[in-house]
Order: structure tokens, then sequence, then C-alpha cells
């Protein structure tokens, strides 16, 4: 498997707070079948400027320490850079200077949005990214409150080639049994493409748990569509190749979520 969206780096953001909390989440996430996981942490925005640290800079250090802890230890988990993006004007021509990373040597960005923006606001985002070249990996839309409101309102998203990323948590209920349902419709309905850890460690209760997620999505919707969310597109984004996800299927029920 591969996870997309992790903060393994040690002594980062919000993340693994030390090497060691690192190197034991990887150890995890190995165990249980990933042998790829992308280090995503928070890229410095407008919101977090004053108390971020992020640079790519720093990145390329954390990674270098871990990947050298991780021979030693003789953990078979490949490490690929990326940045959690914060959604917002200005993300092309920061990405463009280099402020800010897309997953490895792909043209596959992963973004977050405020929990409040509405659906137009992402969708501009979105669709500046898509125009100057760049894959989008929309992170946990499950966590939106347009979204909560309405889960159709992703189909105009899936449609233009942003891909949807789903955080394991949410499906094997651990935000609750109302996101734990709303998680279940997004897979059933094909409204997500990707399955990820969003892994922080231990001191913030989020662990690596793909191999958990990934066997719920396949009592879901089987074994080949679930391979397909922690695999098989995951791989496809590093790569840059095509990626031609079954089509969503919009809910005609009236849920209502939260
Ligand atoms: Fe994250």
């Amino acid at each position: 498997m591969i996870d997309l969206h992790s903060h393994i780096l040690h002594d980062f953001d919000d993340g693994a707070r030390t090497l060691e909390a690192a190197i034991a989440m990887a150890r995890e996430a190995a165990a249980m079948g990933v042998t790829v996981m992308a280090a995503t942490p928070h890229g410095r925005n407008s919101t977090n400027a004053d108390h971020s640290r992020y640079t790519v800079a720093l990145l390329a250090e954390r990674l270098a320490e871990l990947r050298a802890a991780l021979a030693e230890e003789d953990i078979n988990l490949e490490l690929v850079p990326g940045t959690e993006i914060y959604g917002e004007p200005g993300v092309v021509e920061r990405l463009k200077a280099g402020e800010l990373l897309p997953y490895g040597e792909s043209r596959t960005v992963l973004v977050e949005f405020p929990l409040t923006s509405p659906a137009d606001v992402v969708e501009q985002i979105v669709f500046g990214l898509q125009v100057a070249g760049y894959r989008v990996v929309y992170a946990h839309p499950e966590r939106m409150r347009y979204v909560q409101h309405d889960p159709n309102s992703l189909v105009p998203l899936i449609e233009r080639g942003a891909l949807m990323q789903l955080t394991g948590d949410a499906l094997l209920g651990a935000q609750g049994p109302v996101m734990r349902h709303l998680a279940e419709t997004l897979v059933t309905h094909r409204l997500v493409q990707i399955i990820a850890s969003d892994a922080h460690g231990p001191h913030f209760g989020r662990l690596p748990n793909l191999g958990a997620a990934r066997a719920r999505a396949a009592e879901l919707v089987g074994d080949a569509e679930a391979d397909a969310m922690t695999r098989a597109v995951p791989t496809l984004i590093l790569n840059d190749g095509p990626i031609t996800p079954p089509p969503p299927i919009p809910i005609r029920q009236r849920f209502s979520f939260f």
C-alpha cells in the first residue's frame, strides 16, 4: 500500500514529536503492508505564518534523518516528500517559486481547505492549480461543512479530475458514527478515490491505520476498488500516470450528516 498523507517527519509540525516517534510510526505502517509513505507536513500559509517551521530545506533535512534511521533499523518503508498545502490564493505562485512541494517528482499536490470554505471558493483554488498544470488531491473532503451538508457537491471536482482523499480514521469510526456513515457513503458512491492515514502519531491519537481502512473499504466495495484507493491510484499519482476512477454515483436519498 501507499499512504499519501502523513505527518511522520519529526519535530516539524503537529505530527511526530521525536525521531523515535517517527520510527515507531514507520514500523507500524510497514508492519501493516505500507511500502511507500508520503511525508506531507503542513506548508506555511497565511494562518500559521508566525509559528510554522515549514521550509523546504527543513523538510529535506528531516527526511534525510528519518531515511537514515529507517535504514539503520531495517524498516522497509520508502518516504516520498510532499506538502499538505493550505488552499488559499497565491498557492500556484508559491509552488512555482519552490516554497511548497508537490509529491516527489510528480505534478500532483495535496491540498486542504479551511473547513468552512464554501464549494465555489474551493473550486476556484482547485481549478487554478489545474490550469497551472497540477493534479490535485483534495485532503479529507469529509471534514468540510459543505460536503457534510451535501456530499454530491464533490461530483464536479471529480469530473474535472481532482482526486478525493478520505482519512482512514473517518471510515473506521474513530471520528464518531456520523462521520463513519458519511465516509462509508462517500466510498460506496465512488466519491473518494484515495484513502490515506493522515497519521500524526500517538500524542494526536491518529496512527498509521491504512491496513485497517483498506480492509473496511474492501468490505464495502470489494478488493479491487480497495486496492485502487490504497495502491493503484497512489502509484499513478507518484508516476504522473493517467487515472480513470469509476464514475461517482450521486446520492439520491436525502442524507443529513451532522
Ligand atoms: Fe494532514
